[in-house]
């Protein structure tokens, strides 16, 4: 039996709705023909975006979406994306593929589009390839509402206002593929960089006190799963000059990088390392923290898991180079997992970039041609968003492990020391989270991440006067259940029934391998 003790009046902090952002990269299909067919398509669209897509995400809410990568952000020069179309430099996307990138959706494109969805855009900028003057003029050209040339040039191009733009990245995994730096070198870059960034004062803000008045978030580029160094050293130098550092992570549950693993056909031991390696990421965020709090005590620095989720072998027949992989209802529990250590790490955790949205690793949304399918992992986005700028309440869990004795040889993510390795063998078998919400509804979260037990569940609700209970879940037989184009409907959520309240203690029994979330008034 497992025990809750939900403390509904024992606040832990707002859960930053932004903890439920997205990333969506020029990468294979996820701008094009994932997003964006352009308006000549016989593709329903919306000034080129496609309509169905757009329509499934205005359903997720989805906070902020990062763009335009990724690697590819750190060879991306706006200058070429901005204009009439015929016109915009074509480049070739050497990280992706060695396709031709025509340009046709650039800054203007992806603005138009965070509208559209209703996001708020995260724009990522070039350090690595580009210039301090490029990245200042972007920054002009983005937010400057008086008269220059970049003001006359946005114009020009349709967009006399400025937009609202407050996530700002400065650069992309600038230890690989966004320059190769040493961490001392990137924290010096950085701090040159971020100088040039400017708060421009707008008419608009000048009676809002200041905490209203629209600024940039500078976010400087974090570390490699477990490279601590990193941390250490951009903190040291840096962080005085930043409000956030990313940090990325994929859950790769094969052996060597070369061989992650099929997304859809895998075993019971593939299964278990794969949960095992997503719940790593509480691990990572504890770890990078504690740093973090060496040099910002009052955590004025946020973490910001701007690129996460799971990295499985393409599907057979894919161009290797776009990332395609299905997505099953290990995804989903992947995705439930990684939300619930997000919004538990809300007191240095602000913003989480699942990666990515469309087409690419572990997509939401699902296209070929005018079809489209969505994903577990889209369910599992769209029953946990009641927790988006919720107040997070205090949970205690008692659960019992998942173990199994799998064998670890990779060394390519870690685990490199015998003591991990011994770690990696067991989880705990629930992972949970609880919320109340602006009108007083709790909600509480739960991922059974075994893929053979059930659960039974007890939990005691303090603090809160509850008098209904209700629930959906997210699970299916087969381990590797997913929604193709032929049947888009295999995987989704259903009520959960056998629940039962009574004085405030709430009983069921949470299945094998799914996913809940209860909702109590
Ligand atoms: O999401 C795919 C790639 O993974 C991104 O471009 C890069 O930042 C990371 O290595």
């Amino acid at each position: 039996m497992a025990k809750l003790i939900v403390n509904a009046d024992i606040s832990k902090g707002k859960i930053n709705k932004e903890i439920y952002g997205q990333f969506s990269e020029h990468l294979g299909r996820c701008i094009y023909g994932g997003l964006y067919v352009g308006e000549d398509s016989e593709i329903p669209n919306i000034r080129g975006m496609r309509l169905d897509v757009v329509e499934a995400l205005k359903k997720l809410k989805v906070p902020v979406l990062r763009w335009p990568g990724g690697c590819f952000a750190d060879e991306y020069h706006w200058k070429d994306g901005i204009g009439p179309k015929e016109t915009r430099k074509r480049m070739v996307n050497t990280n992706w593929g060695g396709v031709v990138e025509d340009n046709s959706f650039g800054t203007h494109e992806f603005l138009d589009f965070c509208e559209i969805i209703g996001a708020d855009p995260y724009i990522n900028a070039n350090l690595g390839s580009g210039t301090v003057q490029e990245m200042m003029e972007w920054v002009e050209y983005l937010t400057f509402d008086g008269e220059s040339p970049m003001t006359k040039l946005r114009a020009e191009n349709g967009h006399p206002e400025p937009w609202n733009i407050k996530w700002f990245g400065i650069g992309n995994e600038n230890w690989g593929c966004g320059g190769n730096m040493t961490p001392e070198y990137y924290a010096n870059e950085y701090r040159r960089y971020s100088v040039f960034c400017k708060d421009y004062y707008r008419e608009a803000d000048k009676d809002k006190p200041k905490e209203e008045q629209r600024k940039l978030f500078r976010i400087a580029g974090g570390p490699n799963i477990d490279d601590y160094k990193w941390t250490e050293e951009v903190m040291k130098i840096a962080g005085p000059h930043a409000h956030g550092l990313s940090l990325h992570y994929y859950t790769v549950p094969g052996d060597k990088w070369e061989e992650k693993g099929s997304a859809t056909d895998f075993d019971e031991r593939d299964w278990f390392i794969t949960m095992r390696k997503a719940y790593r990421l509480k691990e990572l965020i504890d770890k990078h923290s504690t740093i973090m709090d060496k040099y910002d005590p009052k955590k004025r620095v946020a973490l910001l898991v701007d690129e996460y989720g799971t990295w499985f072998d393409v599907e057979p027949g894919t161009n290797p180079g776009f990332l395609y992989q299905q997505n099953t209802l290990r995804d989903a529990l992947v995705a439930g997992i990684s939300l619930c250590i997000l919004m538990n790490s809300n007191d240095r955790v602000k913003m989480g970039c699942i990666a990515q949205m469309v087409n690419v690793l572990q997509a939401m949304i699902l296209t070929e041609g005018d079809k489209m399918v969505l994903t577990p992992t889209y369910h599992v986005f769209e029953m946990f968003n009641v927790h988006q700028d919720a107040t997070r309440v205090s949970l205690d869990i008692e659960c019992d492990e998942y173990s199994m004795d799998v064998k670890y040889e990779n060394t390519h993510q870690g685990p490199h020391r015998p003591d991990d390795r011994k770690a990696m063998k067991t989880m705990p078998q629930i992972l949970s989270t609880a919320s109340v919400d602006a009108n007083g509804a709790l909600h509480i979260s739960l991922c059974n991440a075994s893929h053979i037990d059930d659960a039974e569940l007890c939990l005691d609700i303090r603090g809160y006067n509850a008098s209904s209970v209700s629930g959906r879940i997210l699970t299916a037989d087969a381990l590797n259940t997913m929604n193709d184009f032929d049947q888009p409907d295999a995987i989704v959520p259903n009520e959960f029934t056998g629940l039962t309240l009574k004085d405030g203690k709430l009983s069921c029994v949470l299945p094998a391998k799914s996913v809940v979330v209860l909702e109590v008034k």
